[in-house]
């Protein structure tokens, strides 16, 4: 049996399809705007979206800092969430290097952000306080899915007060899918969205952002700023256009895979899980007895070739994606039990060398 890694859908490799395209790509020179491919990508992206034009980026990280740097200025103020991705797990970089100031607002366990909170972040014109630029969200948010009808209400707050909407939405075809709903409607409130090409839709490498002519065109000096300028990226983009056309629908099975799982490990009366917050393909996960280790039991799942993430606060996470199949849960499934079976021996207890 090979290793099972439900660490994270970045660690998908690129389809057959992918690498036959990227080996055969046309290729210009793309800080030039002379990328066929790129050029070919960014249309196809920006149409999917519903958004008059797209920059190619090297990442999810680099395509959030882009479009900070593209909507506000040095000491303006951008609205997150304290569990966000741009705020927790991007070094800050809105800070370091935009100088923009982050209003942190806690995130609900949905991913939400409270909408009068939102109001009352928002600051009034006074010579005391930064202003307020930007509302930024992310779609879906640990695996959870923010609603069309949410994100209106917050879109609604942002005009009232003539401010811009950023959408981290790494993972925003997931939601699509779960949804059911054409991804451009999930787009459509926002000023800015962020996807990635490397997470469930199994591209190696780049990040897309989308919005208006104007918007992109100013994001594309930003790339510039950021180092972010990559010239015969087409043998990269090439990949992300097999993403987009071949890969989208199957995220159907992630999720199946995901939900399978979760039903397994909820049978077993030692795990810990909430089987209705698995909306996509992340599931959270713990054991019930705070006696015993998570990382000692991550470790031997892992020697029994299943790879989870252990995180703080005795949970463990678990994605699914291309590439882990049907028969992989089972086997995973199978996996966690004998691991559970072997911890109440005793070896799994915190202490334990
Ligand atoms: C929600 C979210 N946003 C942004 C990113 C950043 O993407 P990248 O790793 O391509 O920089 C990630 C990465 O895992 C993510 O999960």
């Amino acid at each position: 049996m090979k290793r099972i890694d439900l660490r994270s859908d970045t660690v998908t490799l690129p389809s057959q399809a992918m690498r036959e395209a990227m080996h055969k790509a046309e290729l210009g020179d793309d800080v030039f705007g002379e990328d066929p491919t790129v050029n070919r990508l960014q249309e196809l992206a920006a149409r999917r979206l519903g958004k008059e034009d797209a920059l190619f980026v090297a990442s999810g990280t680099m395509g959030n800092l882009v479009s900070l740097l593209t909507h506000c200025g040095r000491g303006h103020e951008a609205i997150v969430g304290d569990r966000s991705h741009m705020y927790r797990y991007e070094q800050g970089g809105m800070a370091s290097l935009a100088g923009i100031h982050a209003r942190v607002l806690a995130n609900q366990p949905d991913g939400t952000l409270n909408l009068t909170e939102i109001e009352q972040a928002i600051n009034a014109c006074d010579v005391h306080f930064a202003r307020t630029r930007l509302i930024c969200l992310e779609n879906t948010f640990a695996g959870r899915i923010l609603k069309p009808s949410y994100t209106c209400q917050v879109a609604a707050v942002a005009r009232r007060h003539q401010l811009k909407t950023h959408l981290d939405g790494a993972r925003l075809f997931n939601a699509a899918i779960a949804l059911d709903c054409p991804v451009a409607s999930l787009a459509a409130e926002f000023d800015s969205v962020q996807f990635c090409f490397s997470k469930g839709l199994a591209a190696p490498v780049g990040s897309m952002i989308c919005g208006s002519r104007e918007f992109i065109a100013q994001a594309r000096r930003n790339r510039k700023l950021v180092g972010g300028g990559m010239r015969q990226a087409g043998v990269l983009a090439a990949a992300a256009i097999v993403a987009l056309e071949e890969m989208v629908e199957r995220l159907a099975e992630d999720h199946a895979n995901a939900r399978r799982l979760a039903e397994g490990l909820a049978e077993m009366p030692q795990v810990d899980i909430d089987v209705s917050a698995v909306e996509t393909n992340i599931i959270f996960f713990g054991l019930k007895d705070p006696g015993l280790d998570i990382k000692l039991f991550a470790q031997a799942l892992a020697d029994e070739g299943l790879l989870v993430l252990p995180l703080g606060a005795g949970r463990m996470r678990a994605v699914t994606h291309f590439g882990i199949e049907r028969e992989h849960i089972d086997e995973a499934l199978r996996v966690v039990e004998r691991s559970l079976a072997a911890g109440r021996s005793g070896c799994l207890q915190t202490g334990t060398v």
